[in-house]
């Protein structure tokens, strides 16, 4: 072993297990291309101020997880926490929202970094799949986006996940709600962290777990009494939508999320086998972002679904992936003229598009069929000299041990119509 290990609160991705992960990171992204959603990927470190305004000064996210850093020449930076205020910053510096129809759809994939206490679960280097649609203001949209979520997870074999929905209201019905929450929570006996979180973000009290504080939550204000008119429309109007797809859901008023700037329609998919990280993916509309990162108002809704902890309810709901295997045939040459032969025909074999590897390293025939089985493959071609004085190799069918022998010239073509 090298002296080195991964840093705290990462892990490696290694064979056989990394099959499993991009499978999984294949099928979230793969509703999103079957939909009008093209493609973005940007840098992984922006500037700083882009997540202080974007995702909120108030939040965790910005104010303990970032990870940030000041360059040679004095510039501030921070490894991305999220993808949401990148892309949109990516679109906006492209024009995309001037250019293009309206909403701008937009899918990425990417890995993100916080700062936070690693357990099972969660972790300071992560992946999410992702999807921004960008100006436009439309119930339909965001059932789209909650709808394509639901297909992934459907699609994965994944039967835990439930659809946990909530608004945040607006510019217009928010500004009175929070006044009304803070004067109730000003009343209760809180810690003086809680109190000071009370006057810069009262929301994210009501996400408190600890159980002193959510006893004294009984009674408080909850948004959805005081959505204004076009804001309960607006919910209604999602509502009605996942009903008709045939999408469950269940209402949470205290959905609050961890980023400052949703609005309107909020969402998070939690997987009942994970412990208390039990959040698959979440996201929801952000209509002010644009504006509050200098562009025009450009009403958007999104969500980031984290890969990581999608693999785990796999794992813990005990779904196994029907992956294909890396390799199709295993070539096993016996002797140097054997070598030649069989590493053109695996060549070739490539070329037809059949998955295929061979015995490096000059081993022995039980080494290399070990090797062989190993590999996953459906069939070794074996050959020494006396086959090819003949013109044929062995092909073996590596389940039954039935083998026969093929001519040379047309192994490409017979091993291409039994693989189908
Ligand atoms: P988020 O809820 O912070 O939202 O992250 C989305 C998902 O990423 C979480 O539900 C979780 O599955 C995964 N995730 C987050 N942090 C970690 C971690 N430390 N370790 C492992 N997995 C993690 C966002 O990031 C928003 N940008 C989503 C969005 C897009 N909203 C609108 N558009």
């Amino acid at each position: 072993m090298s002296s080195f290990t991964a840093p705290k609160g990462t892990y490696d991705l290694i064979p056989p297990d990394s099959a499993a992960f991009t499978a999984v990171r294949d099928a979230l992204a793969a509703p999103l291309r079957g939909a009008g959603y093209g493609y973005v990927e940007t840098p992984g470190f922006e500037h700083v101020e882009l997540f202080s305004r974007g995702v909120g000064e108030s939040t965790d996210i910005v104010t303990k997880e970032m990870y940030t850093l000041t360059t040679k020449g004095g510039t501030r930076l921070a490894l991305r926490p999220e993808g949401t205020a990148s892309v949109l910053r990516a679109a906006l510096q492209a024009n995309l929202h001037r250019v293009g129809n309206l909403p701008v759809k937009l899918w990425y994939s990417g890995t993100y970094y916080r700062y936070e206490r690693p357990q099972a679960g969660r972790y300071r280097h992560f992946s999410q799949v992702g999807a921004e649609a960008i100006g436009a203001e439309d119930p339909a949209l965001d059932a789209e986006l909650i709808i394509l979520a639901a297909e992934a997870h459907r699609s994965l074999g994944l039967t835990g996940v439930t659809l946990l929905l909530n608004s945040l209201g607006d510019a217009e019905c928010r500004p009175a709600y929070r006044a009304a929450l803070q004067a109730f929570l000003r009343g209760l006996d809180l810690d003086e962290d809680t109190r000071a979180r009370i006057e810069i973000n009262p929301l994210r009290v009501l996400d408190d777990k600890r159980e002193s504080v959510r006893r004294q939550l009984t009674g408080a204000p909850m948004m959805r009494d005081h959505l204004c008119e076009s804001c309960k429309a607006y919910h209604e109007g999602v509502r009605d939508l996942l009903r008709e797809a045939g999408v469950p859901f269940t209402d949470d008023d205290r959905l609050v999320r961890g980023l400052d700037y949703y609005t309107r329609t909020t969402f998070e998919f939690v997987h009942g086998g994970l412990g208390s990280q039990s959040a698959v993916g979440g996201g929801g509309r952000y209509d002010g972002l644009s504006e509050m990162i200098g562009g025009p108002r450009l009403p958007s809704v999104g969500w980031a679904l984290g890969v990581d902890r999608t693999v785990l309810a796999l794992r813990a709901e005990g779904v196994a992936l029907d992956l294909p295997s890396a390799t199709d045939v295993f070539a096993v040459p016996l002797g140097e003229d054997a070598r030649r032969a069989l590493f053109t025909l695996v060549t070739e074999l490539r070329r037809a598009g059949v998955r295929a590897d061979f015995a490096y390293g000059g081993r022995g025939l039980k080494a290399a069929m070990k090797a062989a089985n190993r590999s996953g493959a459906r069939y070794a071609v074996v050959a020494g000299d006396r086959d090819l004085g003949e013109g044929v190799v062995q092909v073996k069918d590596l389940a039954s041990g039935e083998q026969a022998p093929v001519a040379l010239t047309g192994a490409v073509g017979e091993l291409r119509q039994r693989l189908g």
